[in-house]
This record gives C-alpha cells, structure tokens and sequence, in this order.
C-alpha cells in the first residue's frame, strides 16, 4: 500500500526517483508526486491518477533539476484520490517534503493542535500533520534525522515516513514502524524504497531497517538508530535477483509473465530442500526438532490468496502429521481470543511479508507463547523477522497484483512445512512421506504440461466475457481451489464469482443455478480417494440437469466425467494433495483471460494494492 522511493547522489532524483515509482506503482496507483531539492529550494508536482498524468505533468511543467528528491505512489486510506490528498505534502513555508505509507492514528489531535498554532493544512490526509511537525522540530534543531525522531516520537499508527528540507540539500531521512523501508547502498548515492524492486537497476546492496528506526541517508553515509537517537543494529543483505525480474520480459502483462514462470518458481522453492535420500533438510526451520515433536496444534493464519494454500496445508498437515491444524483468517484470528500455548505451532503465510492483519495475528500468537513459523517470498520483509523461524518462498518478484507463483510456491512451502513435520515425528506415513517428496519434485514438469494446453481455456474465458456470474466447485483440497478461481476471477474480471464446497451445493447454492450458467468444478483424481471422485462426479450431474454450463478441470484419462462436461480441462495425474498445484494454473489462466476480454487492467485491478499494510 503506497509506495515511496527516496534518493541523494550524483544524478537526476527526478529521474531516478520516477523509475523507481514506475516499478512501485503495483503498490497503489491512484495518484503520485514527487519533491526535489533545487536551487536552494524544494520543487515539488503531484497528480491524482495513475503515474502517466504525473509524468505528463512534469512533461508539460518541468522541474528544476537536483540530485536529492523523494516520491510516492498513492493507495488512499484519508482522503479520496485528489491532487491536493496526493503526497508529497508540504509545510506552509514550502521547505519540507512529506511521503508517507501507513495511517497515522492520532492525526486528528494533531492536526487540531497544529491549527491552533497558525498552521494551514490544505489536505484531508493524516500525512499532512507529519510535514508541520517535521518542519517545527526541524527550526528547533536544525537536523533534519533528530527533526523526524522527535515527532516519530508524537505519532500513533503504523508509518514509514521519507522526507526532505530545503535547508539540508544532501539529506533524505526516513522513518519506519511497520511497513516497509529498505535502503539501497551504491557508489555515491543511496537509496530508500519500499520494495528492493526501485532501486534494483543502480545497486543490489540492501540495507533492511528494523521497527521504529530512522534513517538518515547521505551520498556516502547511511546512518540508522531508534527513535531515542541510539545507534541502531541492521541487517545488509545482497539482493539475489536482477532489474530483468521486475520487468515484464516481452510479456503484455506482469501477470502473464509470472504465471508462466511458475515451473520455474515451484523448482526455486524446493531446490536445496530435498536431500540425496531424499528427506528434507529444511535448515531454515530454526524450531529445533525436540519443540516440533511436542507441537499438539497448528494454527495457520494468511489472507486472500494465502490463506487458500492455508486451507491448503490443512488437509495436508493433517494427514502426514495427524496434529489438528486450523486455517484462519488472519483479520479474525486475533479478535477471537484463540486458544494457544507454548505446544502451538503457528504458520504465518503472506507473500509480502508486511500484510497487516498477519503481522498482528503473529504477534498476538507470540504473546501467547505459541512458535511462530513464517511463509515468506520477501527477504527481509516484517513478518519473517519478527518470526521465530522462517520458510522463504522463491517465487522472486510478484509485481501484478493478483497473486499467482506466489501462491503456488506457498503451496510447495506448506508441503515441506507438513512433510518435514510428519518426517521429525515419524509418523506411520512414511513410506507415503517418501513418494511424495520424490513426486514433488517433479511437479514444475508438470506445471510446464498445463501451461503448454491453455489455448482453449483461454478461447474459452473469451467466449465467458458476457456473462455476469461464474462459479466454482471443489471437494477436499479442490475447495480451496475453487474458491481461488473465484478470488482471481472477482480481483480481475470485476465478475460475480464464488466458491463453493460441492458438498454443499444441496444446502442451498444450488438454488443459483439458470440455464447456461457457467460452473467450474474441480475433480479430485479417481485413484487414490475415489469416494471423493464419485461424489463430483455426481455433483456435475446434478448441476447439469438444471442448466449449468460445467466447465470441468479433471485429470488427464478420467473417463467418468467426460459425459458431463461441456469443457473438459486436463491436468496431470499427482497425488491427491498435491493436485492443487496443477489444478490451480488453469483457473489463473481463465481469469487473466476474462479480464483482459472485458478491457479491465489486468496488473492493477480497480480498488486493490499489492501489499495490505493497514488493517
Ligand atoms: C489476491 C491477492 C491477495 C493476497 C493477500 C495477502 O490475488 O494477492 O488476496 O494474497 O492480500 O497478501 P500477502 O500474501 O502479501 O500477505
């Protein structure tokens, strides 16, 4: 949710400082701004809108040029998507420049205090206080980092704070609680930025600031402490992906890109992972085995996407562990005063690792005493450093908003996570554990199978573009799915879309369908758990006799559903808890599909952010 970018070095922040929004934009795309330091003073243009109006605007009303500057890309929580709500925001004299991502809490108390000061505030925003405050603190001290701990000091929220001043041009001094700021270390010239992916192109040296730090950064000098001013510890990593990762490649879309890069991504996830005997070796999983044996309850907590492959790794900790596990929706979790201890194990699942609503579930599981175990695809991201171990996905960047290889990597994740623990308590599974293992490994191949057959699901999404409703249906761990094929169709293809259990179609959904509506139904395998087969099998007749148009995703050689499909979509045999990973691709395919034959954006759907960092 919105994304900043800050610079101070040899060449133009203007243009350094767009690139950078250009690959944030994903963040929050309803307007943007940027400030730069120039001639003595501070120039700064903003634009309700996507990231092309504010560039038309520079085009049309050039900026002076300077070395320091700061930028914002906009998902708008106070105030609607105006020029005068989009960031940078200002002091009255004009000398300081505010970016901001988060909420501000207490910004109604200030903003009260502010104006019985003399202070004029132009915005809704909550931001608008910090630049008042920030340029305060600054006449009192004259330094710009000591100017942004004291009124870090003042705020409630969570924020991360970029800001410059006319009266300190080398500077640019940010601020972090909980949402992300990560600084780019290069050869004269440093960088600030919410995701790696905006200064990719100049450096891959990162430096990831811990909570409630400010940063002040100079062309040569990075310096970080607490909000008290004490010198604070940093972790400076190298960033193991290039600037052509966070490029669409040739690709029209980001999503495009990145659902076929899903073998790919499914093999990243697992290599290393799997020994030559073929166990797993999951060194990362820093919860030594002793604790794992003791674990009586697993409670998994993610939203949207993640918190399917959640629901996911029930089925599948269940079944090799036999440790009853609950998925839960992070958002509700901790509202409910769930019942924890020190033998629970909690997964946390997010791709960005700054997603409010899981970073808070983990941390109320921590006070309870429960270990928690993060899923995450973001080094260096909130939710895995402030887990006691942590699992990382390798999916490299996700830029389109709607989720796709980070899903399936999350799913490989709570495969190994529930493998591994059925492996450290040799459960009676074992020999099942072993074949499994050996299967997942070869499951990009077959990622790559169903990539290769998607023309007619694709012909297909186009023939849907008329219609108004699409649903899905799955059994056992194809429910998940199915509710994952609504979820990307609705973010997508702005269409009605809903998940249902097949087994409870009877107790009322059924009522939904008319003649010729679309149903998708996922078929579990008839080897191994036919009953749940049969069942579908049964369910599509049903539907079918009252009109549904069944659009049927089976595996390849299933002869009994043949009869009932209207559109039969292949995928390769797997174990049956390891179909999601196959049965997922096409669903993806149909929704990119539909959304781009109903002319919507397919890397920036209406509404959404990639990152939720409010709650
Ligand atoms: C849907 C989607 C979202 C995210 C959710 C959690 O396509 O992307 O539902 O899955 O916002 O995000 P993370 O995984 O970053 O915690």
């Amino acid at each position: 949710m919105c994304g900043i970018v800050g610079y101070v070095g040899g060449r133009s922040a203007l243009d350094v400082v767009l690139a950078g929004l250009r690959r944030l934009e994903y963040r929050g795309y309803d307007s943007a701004g940027v400030a730069v330091l120039a001639d003595g003073g501070l120039a700064a243009a903003k634009k309700a809108g996507k990231l092309a109006n504010l560039e038309k605007e520079l085009a049309d009303r050039p900026l002076p040029s300077g070395t320091t500057g700061i930028g914002h890309t906009r998902w708008a929580t106070h105030g609607g998507p105006t020029d005068a709500n989009a960031h940078p925001h200002l002091d009255n004299p004009g000398r300081v420049a505010v970016v901001h991502n988060g909420i501000i809490e207490n910004f109604a108390a200030l903003r009260a205090e502010l104006a019985e000061r003399g202070h004029a505030l132009a915005s809704e925003t909550d931001t608008e206080v910090v630049s008042h405050l920030l340029s305060e603190a600054f006449s009192s001290c004259g330094d710009l980092a000591e100017a942004m701990r004291q009124v870090c000091r003042r705020l409630e929220g969570a924020f991360t704070l970029v800001a410059v001043h006319a009266d300190d041009p080398d500077v640019v001094v940010g601020a972090r609680r909980n949402s992300p700021l990560v600084v780019g270390v290069g050869d004269g010239e440093a960088f600030l930025a919410s995701d790696v992916a905006a200064f990719i192109a100049h450096t891959r040296e990162a430096v990831e600031l811990g909570q409630d730090q400010v940063v002040e950064l100079r062309r040569d000098a990075v310096t970080v402490t607490d909000f008290e001013g004490a010198p604070a510890d940093v972790r400076a990593y190298h960033v193991d992906w290039d600037a052509s990762a966070a490029e669409k490649g040739g690709y029209d879309y980001f999503m495009l890109k990145e659902i076929a890069e899903q073998p790919k991504a499914v093999a990243d996830t697992l290599l290393g992972r799997i020994d030559a005997s073929g166990s797993l070796t999951l060194d990362e999983v820093r919860i030594p085995a002793s604790v794992l044996r003791e674990v009586d309850k697993v409670v998994v907590v993610a939203c949207g996407t993640a918190f399917h492959a959640g629901m996911i790794a029930k089925y599948a900790i269940e079944h090799w562990t036999r440790i009853p596990c609950e998925t839960e929706l992070a958002s509700e979790f901790r509202y409910r005063d769930p019942i924890l201890d020190q033998r629970t194990l909690v997964i946390a699942i997010s791709q960005s690792g700054e997603t409010m609503d899981t970073l808070m579930a983990l941390r109320h599981a921590r006070e309870q005493g429960a270990k928690v175990l993060a899923i995450c695809n973001t080094n260096g991201s909130t939710i895995p450093r402030e887990s006691d171990a942590v699992l990382y996905t390798h999916a490299g960047p996700e830029v389109a908003v709607a989720s796709t290889k980070a899903f399936l990597t999350q799913l490989v994740a709570c495969y190994l996570v529930a493998l591994y623990l059925g492996q450290v308590r040799g459960t009676k599974w074992g020999d099942e554990i072993q074949s499994v293992i050996r299967e997942l490994d070869g499951i990009g191949t077959q990622v790559e199978e169903v990539l290769e057959t998607m023309e007619p699901v694709r012909e297909l999404a186009r023939s849907l573009a008329g219609k108004n409703t699409v649903l899905f249906l799955g059994r056992h761990v194809g429910y998940p799915v199915a509710l994952e094929g609504a979820l990307k169709l609705k973010e997508l293809a702005y269409m009605h879309a809903e998940g249902f259990a097949a087994g409870e179609l009877k107790h009322g959904p059924i009522a939904l369908i008319e003649d010729d509506l679309p149903v998708v139904v996922v078929v579990p395998s008839p080897r191994g758990r036919s009953v749940l087969h049969d069942k579908i099998v049964s369910n599509i007749q049903e539907i079918r006799a009252r009109g549904a148009r069944t659009i049927v995703i089976a595996e390849r050689g299933d002869e009994a559903v043949r009869p009932y499909a209207d559109h039969l979509v292949e995928i390769p045999a797997t174990p049956v808890l390891l179909q999601p990973l196959v049965a997922t691709v096409p669903l993806q395919v149909f929704a990119c599909e539909l959304a781009t034959a109903r002319g919507n954006e397919v890397d920036q759907p209406r509404n959404l952010a990639k990152s939720v960092t409010v709650e």
